[in-house]
């Protein structure tokens, strides 16, 4: 896509970088992240507005630590180096950075030594956040100390003349209290951009290339009501109109009446040519007896495969398949030292397009989830849709813990139906990233009137995310839990006990399969 005016951010490797372009997108602006290996070439033929180098975890004079090409810095393009980059930005221009004797973590207290740019509606004594190891110890050539902190005496420099900037701690992190304007001092005022990178001009650029890309051909989309193929397809359709097939699988594992109300809602809002595929009993017939969490995973997407392949096959005339692949799915990730296990293999679509023949349509590939989101709104699709939390493709059957029967999914949906409500009438959903019930595969004992009963136990876990990558338990009122527990025991037959999870991730997991 044309994007007109970018920024490019140099990835070093920090957890931070993603944020970092978030918080540029945050402003209108289009940015993309490459890696630190991105070649002098690239970065000429990118044609960026301004550089953001990130953080990373290494020294800058570690061996085989991650190095910088000086050219870049006389593309006469504006820099910004964060934490590492700034300690890039020292070495480049003669300066000099050692190990600090202690690793600096957590807040502290920035003042402004003159007057700066970048820290334009900034007031002295600003908290920001500090993350690093190093510390200049010899100023660059031609820069001037901009700022510091009690244990940071160089904590940020400037070469007001060249547009080059270094900041020893992290504005992109919602810990530093005006990062926002800092990055925003840099994007407008420092490399002059206008800021026109919006939902509305992204519709009408991608609809425009869609219909030219796709033509009168016929395109088939996995409709599963989630968040990102909503959008995908509303958008498509807003493209190409009826020649958008939409197949929307329910594969029994859904929520209480979700699969319905999906439909529904694009049936009442759009006027989207979807197919619906009940496939319950083949997905439940599958996955009779099997208790591994993984062998389930691995069943429901064969399965949703072999339905979905069926279903296409009718229109033979099709030749696109619109994936809603996000900007974190694509962007390359630069080596960390140590090996990677898979925890969860999560399933999508994956697989679908080669064995179909298909060509694929991304049209999310450059955009993050608060950004889909946004696109989602502007093409009218209802709030309370989009606002929902994330759910996982194999649905309840992660879940039920262990082996899986209507009866059990039943019991399941009642219990989650009744809490998630508790939570939209409380207020508290959006505060949440994620809230759910589980079925655990154990009984416990209980009394009721003058009965001893012995009946399966819920679970009820909701977090507190930015990614899903790590969590934090919510921290719910004991009112509130009170009311929770006791509906659902009340209401739900089967279910004489109710716990509420509090693990986060890491170690736990989000899900409990
Ligand atoms: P975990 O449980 O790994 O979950 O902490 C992180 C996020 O991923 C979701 N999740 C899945 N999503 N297929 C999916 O599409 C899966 O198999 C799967 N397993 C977990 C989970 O709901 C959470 O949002």
């Amino acid at each position: 896509m044309e994007h007109g005016e970018s920024i490019l951010i140099l990835d070093f490797g920090s957890q931070y970088t993603q944020l970092i372009a978030r918080r540029v997108r945050e402003n209108f602006v289009y940015c993309e992240i490459h890696p630190h290996t991105f070649s002098l070439e690239e970065i000429k033929s990118y044609n960026p507005k301004g550089i953001i180098l990130s953080g990373g975890p290494m020294s800058v004079y570690d061996e085989g630590a991650p190095a910088i090409d000086a050219e870049i810095f006389k593309l006469g393009v504006p820099v910004l180096g964060i934490c590492y980059g700034m300690q890039l930005v020292a070495r480049a221009f003669d300066g000099n950075v050692e190990p600090a004797k202690d690793r600096e973590y957590g807040k502290a207290n920035l003042n402004l030594l003159g007057e700066s740019i970048l820290f334009e509606g900034v007031p002295d004594n600003s908290v920001v956040w500090m993350s690093h190891g190093d510390y200049i110890t010899k100023m660059p050539d031609h820069f001037r100390v901009s700022a510091r902190t009690t244990n940071s005496p160089i904590c940020a420099v400037e070469n007001e003349e060249q547009k080059i900037f270094g900041l020893q701690f992290h504005p992109e992190v919602i810990h530093s209290e005006y990062g926002k304007k800092i990055v925003n001092n840099f994007l407008f005022p420092i490399c002059g951009l206008t800021g026109n990178w919006n939902p509305k001009n992204f519709i009408t650029q991608s609809t425009a290339e869609i219909k030219e890309k796709v033509g009168n051909s016929k395109v088939i989309c996995a409709l599963s009501g989630g968040v990102d193929s909503s959008v995908a397809a509303v958008l498509l359709h807003e493209a190409i109109g009826e020649n958008l097939v939409c197949i929307h699988v329910d594969n029994g594992l859904m929520r209480k009446n979700e699969s319905n109300d999906i439909v529904k809602m694009f049936d009442d809002h759009f006027n989207l040519n979807i197919i619906h595929v009940d496939a319950t009993k083949l997905f439940l017939d599958r996955l009779e007896g099997v208790a591994d969490p993984e062998k389930k995973r691995k069943i429901i997407g064969n399965t949703f495969i072999d339905v979905f392949e069926e279903e296409a096959k009718k229109f033979d005339d099709a030749a696109y398949l619109v994936q809603g692949t996000l900007y974190p799915d694509v962007i390359e990730s630069v080596p960390v030292k140590g090996v990677s296990v898979t925890i969860k293999t999560h399933h999508n679509v994956g697989g679908l397009p080669e064995k179909m023949n298909l060509k694929l349509i991304e049209p999310f590939r450059e955009l993050f989830k608060d950004e889909v989101r946004a696109i989602g709104r502007e093409l009218g699709i209802p709030a309370d849709f989009i606002r929902r939390h994330p759910f996982p493709g194999p649905g309840l059957a992660v879940r039920v813990l262990g082996e899986i029967t209507e009866e059990r999914l039943n019991i399941l949906r009642e219990a989650d139906d009744i809490y998630i409500k508790e939570i939209i009438s409380h207020g508290i959903y959006d505060d949440i990233w994620q809230a759910f019930a589980v079925l655990l595969p154990v009984r416990t004992v209980g009394v009721m009137g003058d009965f001893r009963t012995y009946e399966n136990v819920i679970a009820i876990r909701a977090v507190v995310s930015t990614d899903g990558m790590t969590a934090d338990w919510f921290r719910f009122d004991y009112d509130f839990l009170e009311i929770v527990s006791n509906k659902i025991i009340r209401n739900v037959r089967g279910v004489n006990r109710v716990t509420y999870d509090i693990s986060s991730k890491p170690p736990s997991t989000i899900e409990w399969e």
